[in-house]
């Protein structure tokens, strides 16, 4: 047989979802992928169950239900200020996931370079591969995770065509400031760049930070390219609804590349969605209380138990430092956690391009009993991974 393609050759599975496969495995409290154990609003649910006596069942508009786009670009303009037209300037998609794949592929040649802050979302690297783009990492420094400017301006220098901005960021919880969007938006300007954002956190957020949208900085709204889900503001990951918002010069193309991607995202559930997209501010403020509390509760917890974090300002992630237990191989450690500590977590490693190995990721969308027993579970990982011997990971 001839080989198989060899721009896919190198790609591993996902070690996040791999991670989910193990702690099933195990019985483990899978604090891995992040998704939520707990129920999206019952008014969205409900309307679920009418449509599906009542449809649609059939395709939707390949960029998005009318209806579907109209709320949108209500709640965009409600939340940012910024004027969304519905029909030149969002596509709806499966998920965030193809948004940004689309949006990679709309923006960029074979060959082209595009900034990512490293530690990413794990996509964002296949996403370059797929798109035959080349990635130039930049590295956000802990502990408050950000990035030097100048090294920023040598990745635009050496011709970079977009960068990604995860904001909220997955996986180290960081919430950009202001000055660093500027800073940010000054050199796509200056170097004639597009932004390409990934705001599935953007109502995720703990006081007293704030989300900036970069679209609405002077000079941004023709070069940034929105990415964005209803996966995480109304925990409904399984449905594969995202979006993209741009100028309608970027959505044109947008609009082809989703087209044959994927022809649509589900109809029934746009329609279901709707109903969320159209909740008052009351829903984002429990949302945001509600994260809030379980942020408080899971690490809180951690650090009572003297582990050493990395204080989330925004998504639903902590980072835990394991290097006091000798960890050479964090996806070994992962994996032996999950076997005998009985808490699954993603290794650091999968989430940065230096040379990290002594972090572990968990997240904290999960109902209190889930947190509290991973909790109780944590309470004796000091105690194991000090007697460990023998083990791969050290
Ligand atoms: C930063 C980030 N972007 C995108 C996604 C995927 O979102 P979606 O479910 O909309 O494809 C995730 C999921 O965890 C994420 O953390």
């Amino acid at each position: 047989m001839r080989e198989l393609s060899t721009r896919t050759a190198n790609f591993t599975d996902s070690v996040i979802r791999r991670m989910t496969r193990i702690a099933n495995r195990y019985g483990a409290v899978n604090l891995s992928q992040g998704f939520p154990d707990f129920d999206p609003p019952v008014e969205i649910t409900d309307r679920l169950a009418e449509i599906a006596g009542k449809g649609p069942h059939q395709y939707a508009l390949t960029w998005g239900a009318r209806n579907f786009r109209e709320a949108l670009a209500k709640k965009q303009e409600h939340f940012s200020g910024m004027k969304v037209d519905p029909d030149t300037e969002i596509v709806v998609t499966c998920g965030s996931t193809e948004a940004m794949m689309a949006a990679m592929m709309s923006v960029t040649n074979p060959g082209d370079k595009v900034v990512i802050f490293s530690p990413f979302y794990e996509n964002y690297g296949a996403d370059t591969i797929l798109s035959g783009a080349e990635p130039i990492y930049v590295p956000l420094v802990p502990p408050s995770f950000t990035f030097d400017a100048k090294q920023l301006e040598t990745a635009f220098k050496e011709g970079a065509k977009a960068l990604v901005l995860c904001n909220p960021s997955n996986p180290c919880g960081k919430v950009f400031t202001l000055e660093e969007m500027q800073t940010i938006a000054e050199l796509a300007i200056k170097y004639d760049a597009y932004v390409i954002t990934d705001e599935v956190y953007e109502h995720i957020i703990y006081e007293p930070y704030k989300h900036v949208y970069m679209a609405t900085l002077p000079g941004m709204r023709e070069r940034t390219i929105i990415c964005n889900s209803l996966s995480k503001t109304y925990s409904i990951t399984g449905w594969r609804l995202g979006y993209v918002i741009a100028s309608p010069a970027i959505i044109d193309r947008v609009k082809k590349v989703h087209d044959f991607l994927t022809v649509g995202a589900a109809a029934p559930l746009m329609e279901a969605a709707v109903t969320g997209l159209c909740f008052d501010d009351g829903y984002y403020q429990g949302l945001q209380a509600h994260y809030t509390h379980m942020r408080d509760l899971f690490v809180g917890g951690l650090k009572n138990l003297g582990f050493t974090i990395t204080e989330p300002q925004g998504a639903y992630y902590v980072l835990m430092d394991v290097s006091e237990f000798g960890v050479k191989d964090d996806v070994a450690f992962c994996e032996w956690m999950a076997e005998h500590v009985g808490v699954a977590a993603v290794p650091g490693s999968s989430f940065f391009r230096e040379d990290v190995h002594h972090l572990v990721r968990f997240h904290f969308a999960k109902k209190d009993e889930t947190l509290k027993e991973a909790l109780g579970r944590l309470a004796f990982l000091k105690e194991k991974a000090k007697a460990a011997e023998y083990v791969s990971w050290k």
